[in-house]
């Protein structure tokens, strides 16, 4: 099972990871760690090097989430170092260009020492300009960057593509690589190392007391004396970090193109939405290689029929890589937004006991995960880690009040769902394979029409803070405006903050 099983991502489809049992029963271990993904695992890894005992669970499985549907950059931050110089300073910004460095530089030393095949390579990475604007975002850019020790150059446009870019800053030595093949090593490592990992187990809420933290799962409780909440966004905090992450779909779209028309490369523009784009050289005698092209992003539940956007994505591709045959691959994820840019990675605000997190990676996931999970192993070994005051997820958001309120009163908003007539009257107004929300006197229903005409109520009520969700056309599930949570048509939760599934109604 996976968070968006409509849309199979180019990883996905051509890698494996192996699956785990769900967890027998109530057992205990020194660390906890709950999700499976770059952020669960690599914090795993690292602790379980340390000689603690490791114990990982994953409400689907190890790599059933974002990590499988990324586009695996590992390059700059989003927002951008001038604006994290602005906002945070610039002994904050060098901390952040530190973290990525570093973090990169663990992984391509994971990928050797571990000897993973996951086509793993360092190249540089392109910011270009679009719209009106946008070459003045590359001259800021490159000022922040020189001031930073970044190492970067600034050309007239992109080498080696047919499309002229316009002004374009180089970003040497950045990466990428196969996400699903690097989990599969890293959860070879894991496993040989001593760490149990168990599949098919949704952490449900978190306890401490004096012996320790315990995890209750639904399948048996875990006690440990820290946890690590690496779910990408947390199940644990109700409100605190959920006014500061806010859930984004972003679609991706894989073309082949013939073998070597293409340099390898990383490029991603300053619009915003912005596009990101790379190379995957695909294995054996295939005659092609896939050009994967990101963006289109919305806030999660507030686009219903977003197929639109990969045709969008799509035609921007022609324009620009005349090279681009067929399209292979079209796929779409969650991704969380920070409120201020920089992700939250540390001790999780407001829990008693040693509960730290990982969230809010924006678009730079690869590194932040990685970072994180280095700077809570740090804490959980009593080692100082110099990322902290930056990263320190108990901040408030570093960004104009005006910013911050504007998302607020957007979520804020969708509780008028409530105050709202059905968007049909009856099921039969139901397209078979399709949902819609229908009023029953105060309480909305969210109902599923199946192919076969079966239907399936559920009531539409978050079990997160109690948004009404939204049918998603594309990925065939109900999606939360409010937080980003996102359940299949059974109900069933496919991404957090929520723990606990849509309630089943009876029909009307
Ligand atoms: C389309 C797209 C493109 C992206 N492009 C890039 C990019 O180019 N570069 C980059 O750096 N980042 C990128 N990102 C972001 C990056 O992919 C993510 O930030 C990163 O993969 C998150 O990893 P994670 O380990 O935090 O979460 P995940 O990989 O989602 O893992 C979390 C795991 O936790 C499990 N889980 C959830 N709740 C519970 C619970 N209650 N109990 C137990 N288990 C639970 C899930 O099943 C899941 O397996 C992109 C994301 C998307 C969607
Ligand atoms: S995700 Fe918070 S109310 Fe749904």
């Amino acid at each position: 099972m996976q968070t968006n099983a409509a849309s199979p991502s180019l990883w996905t489809a051509t890698a494996q990871v192996p699956s785990n049992p769900p967890l027998p029963g109530d057992t205990q271990a020194d660390v906890c760690v709950v999700g499976g993904g770059i952020a669960g695992l690599t914090a795993a890894y690292l602790l379980l090097k340390e000689g603690r005992s490791v114990l990982l669970i994953d409400a689907l499985d190890v790599g059933a989430g974002e990590t499988g549907r990324t586009t695996a950059h590992f390059f700059p931050p989003d927002e951008r170092y001038f604006e994290i110089a602005r906002r945070f300073g610039d002994d904050k910004a060098a901390m952040l260009r530190d973290s990525y460095e570093q973090a990169t530089k663990l992984v391509e030393s994971i990928v050797q020492s571990e000897q993973i095949t996951c086509d793993f390579r360092r190249l540089d990475g392109y910011l270009v300009p679009a719209g009106p604007g946008g070459a003045a975002v590359i001259d800021k850019e490159h000022a922040a960057a020189l001031k930073l020790g970044v190492e970067v150059t600034r050309l007239l446009r992109v080498p080696g593509l047919e499309w002229d870019t316009g002004p374009a800053l180089c970003f040497h030595r950045q990466a990428q690589f196969h996400p699903v093949k690097y989990l599969a090593g890293l959860l070879r490592a894991v496993k040989r190392l001593g760490g149990q990992v168990h599949g098919g187990t949704r952490a449900r809420e978190l306890s401490s007391s004096a012996e320790g933290i315990t995890v209750t799962t639904e399948r048996g409780n875990i006690r440990a004396r820290a946890v690590v909440v690496a779910t990408n966004t947390p199940f644990n905090t109700r409100v605190v970090m959920h006014t500061k992450v806010t859930g984004y779909h972003s679609y991706v779209v894989g073309l082949k193109v013939p073998r070597g028309a293409l340099p390898p490369f990383l490029l991603w523009d300053t619009g915003d939405p912005y596009h990101y784009v790379r190379l995957d050289a695909q294995e054996g005698e295939q005659s092609h290689d896939i050009l994967v092209v990101g963006g289109q992003d919305h806030k999660v539940g507030q686009d219903g029929t977003p197929q639109h956007r990969y045709d969008e994505l799509e035609a921007w591709t022609r324009q620009r890589f005349p090279q681009a045959h067929e399209v292979a691959y079209r796929w779409s994820g969650e991704v969380m937004e920070p409120a201020d840019g920089v992700a939250y990675l540390g001790r999780a605000p407001g829990e008693k006991g040693e509960v730290y997190l990982i969230t809010g990676d924006s678009g730079n996931g690869m590194t932040h995960c990685t970072a994180g999970a280095m700077l809570v192993a740090d804490l959980i070994q009593n080692r100082t880690n110099p990322w902290v005051p930056l990263y320190n997820p108990a901040r408030k958001p570093v960004r104009s009040l005006g910013e911050y309120m504007l998302e607020q009163a957007n979520t804020l908003a969708q509780y008028a769902d409530w105050l709202q007539g059905g968007e049909v009257s009856a099921p039969d107004r139901i397209p078979p394979g399709e949902g819609a929300l229908i009023r029953d006197g105060l309480k909305l229903m969210a109902v599923h029409r199946a192919d076969d005409g079966k239907l399936t109520f559920l009531s539409a009520a978050c079990p997160h803070m109690g948004c009404a969700v939204h049918w998603n056309s594309g990925e065939k599930s109900w999606d939360c405006p409010c937080h980003g949570s996102r359940f299949d048509i059974e109900g069933n939760v496919l991404h957090g903050p929520s723990a606990a599934p849509l309630a089943r109604m009876e029909s009307k």
